[in-house]
């Protein structure tokens, strides 16, 4: 961002059940990207976390046998431990039952009230518990059954408290003309402002039957509406995440807000409605991605298709997953997760073509120049522009959120080394004294490409780049942007062979 500063998040896990490949998805994604703008040298602070109030987790908690207090600590503590296995990076791990969050949450409910936004009325409709949200007749699938879980709808009546979305309408038809790219991509875009031209209702935002959660402050009876509490953890989490700092100053307003469709509404409608009504800043980008598929269905616990990541990562590797999830599916679009297609693309692509070249890489440099990489020639500038290139491109290419395109452009450059290693076959120069300059070159460039190559795909497979980066004889921090320039790199390094970096796997994990 111009500021220097990037504020990105994830949406909070709800702790109704164990996370699958689905949640590993959005934040490895966020991860990507906090890494990504952390290389440009950007200050980035990087949430995620766990929703935890509400009916649904209530219920799945009594279904355990556990008070809801029990089961949030249980499943959020499984997030979290994702969250490490994934090598995420985040900043900070929200839990709605912090209590420095719900005493802002009941804070910030309080000023909607106070300003007149939230309103006491009475409502009936079609509750979804899985989607806790209100459905319009019209919206249910055949069968009253909930569009997103196709599961049946009840109606559920109550006298509580409302919040007046229908007044934002225009404001937030203005913030839409105003800023078209403030959604991504252009079909979510364009299908929450139709949402918003439709007209909107007001929107109630209190329980008076579910006992866990926020109560609301004026009428203790009822709690807060799980999903106002929620959506509030974005703004919450910068006022205690950091004993001692506040960070809403530096840090206000989100400047990418990551999440799949179905919780499109949410985030593009009404958050940003609250926001105005709170006078907050809205934030900057949202970006709505697709579903990981798997037959053909979105990943959910509701749908029962869902994989679990932990043995694929146990066999093959966190950089494995990352790397698969981020290139085969095209952020923004469904994608669809198979054990063949992910087995594949790490044995053509990380083992043979990335792990088998450093391998090569490396050890021709032991065998033919006793370890140390040879000074540049200055003969392979057509390598040294194609480096530009590709830093060039997957720059732009993230910066547009594309990033399986940022990772082809990369890839370009690892299948270009590998025909290097053909067409000059060191093994032969290495026979001819009188072409040891060229096998020097050879040398040099196959090393330099190959260090830009880490550094560029640090963001997607950092523990593998900063191994690559270590076996070239470089400094395993250097991962800026900036370091991938040519000749950037540490001269006369000596490399330091180590072991496959994708191994072959026996094993099929699922
Ligand atoms: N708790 C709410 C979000 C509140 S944010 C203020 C919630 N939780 S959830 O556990 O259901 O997570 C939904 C999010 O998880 C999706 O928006 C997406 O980021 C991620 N995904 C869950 N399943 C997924 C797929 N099958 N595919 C892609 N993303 C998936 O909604």
């Amino acid at each position: 961002m111009a500021d220097g500063r990037f504020y990105l998040t994830t949406p909070i896990y709800y702790v109704n059940a164990d996370p699958h490949i689905g949640h590993a998805y959005t934040t490895i994604m966020a991860d990507i990207l906090a890494r990504h703008h952390r290389q440009l040298g950007e200050e980035v602070f990087f949430l995620t976390g766990t929703d935890e109030h509400g009916g649904k987790i209530a219920t799945s908690a009594e279904r355990e046998g556990r008070t809801p207090r029990e089961h949030a600590d249980i499943l959020s503590a499984r997030f979290r431990d994702l969250g490490g296995l994934l090598d995420a990076t985040y900043d900070f791990f929200i839990r709605t039952t912090d209590l420095e969050h719900e005493a802002e949450v009941a804070r910030i409910f309080q000023g909607l009230h106070d300003s007149g936004d939230v309103y006491k009325g009475s409502y009936g409709g079609w509750y979804c518990s899985a989607s806790e949200a209100f459905y319009a007749e019209g919206d249910l699938l055949e069968g009253r059954l909930c569009p997103v879980h196709k599961t049946p709808v009840e109606w559920v009546e109550e006298e509580n408290w409302f919040f007046r979305l229908s007044a934002y309408r225009d404001r937030l038809l203005e913030h839409y003309d105003a800023d078209p790219g403030w959604v991504q991509p252009q079909a979510r875009y364009n299908e929450a402002r139709r949402m918003i031209e439709q007209g909107l209702d007001d929107l109630s935002v209190s329980r008076a039957q579910v006992e866990w959660g926020v109560p609301v402050p004026w009428d203790p009876e009822q709690t807060i509406y799980v999903w106002i509490d929620a959506l509030l953890n974005y703004r919450t989490a910068l006022g205690y995440a950091r004993p001692g700092e506040d960070l809403v100053e530096r840090f206000w307003p989100p400047d990418l807000q990551l999440m799949a469709k179905d919780i499109l509404k949410f985030h593009a409608v009404i958050w940003p409605a609250m926001l105005m009504a709170a006078g907050l800043e809205l934030p900057r980008r949202l970006m709505i991605h697709g579903y990981v598929l798997k037959g053909g269905e979105k990943m959910s616990k509701t749908t029962g298709n869902v994989v679990d990541p932990f043995p694929f990562i146990e066999s093959y590797g966190i950089d494995a997953l990352r790397y698969y999830l981020a290139r085969e599916v095209r952020f923004g679009e469904d994608g669809t997760f198979t054990a063949e297609g992910f087995e594949g693309r790490y044995s053509q692509e990380l083992a043979n073509e990335l792990g088998n070249l450093l391998n090569r890489v490396v050890s021709m440099i032991g065998r033919y120049r006793g370890g140390v990489v040879p000074p540049d020639g200055g003969a392979d500038g057509e390598i040294a522009g194609e480096v530009s290139a590709a830093t060039a491109s997957l720059t732009t290419a993230f910066e547009r959120l594309d990033v399986s395109r940022g990772i082809e452009d990369v890839w370009r450059l690892v299948q270009r080394l590998n025909r290097l290693v053909e067409q000059r076959a060191p093994w032969t120069l290495a026979k001819d004294p009188a072409r040891a300059g060229e096998l020097d070159q050879t040398l040099h460039t196959l090393a330099e490409g190959l260090r830009a190559v880490a550094i560029l795909l640090w963001p997607v497979i950092p523990g593998s780049a900063e191994s690559i980066l270590a076996a070239l004889g470089q400094d395993p921090a250097a991962v800026a942007i900036a370091d991938a320039a040519w000749g950037a790199g540490r001269p006369g390094a000596t490399v330091a062979p180590s072991g496959q970096l994708f191994p072959r796997v026996e094993e099929e994990a699922a």
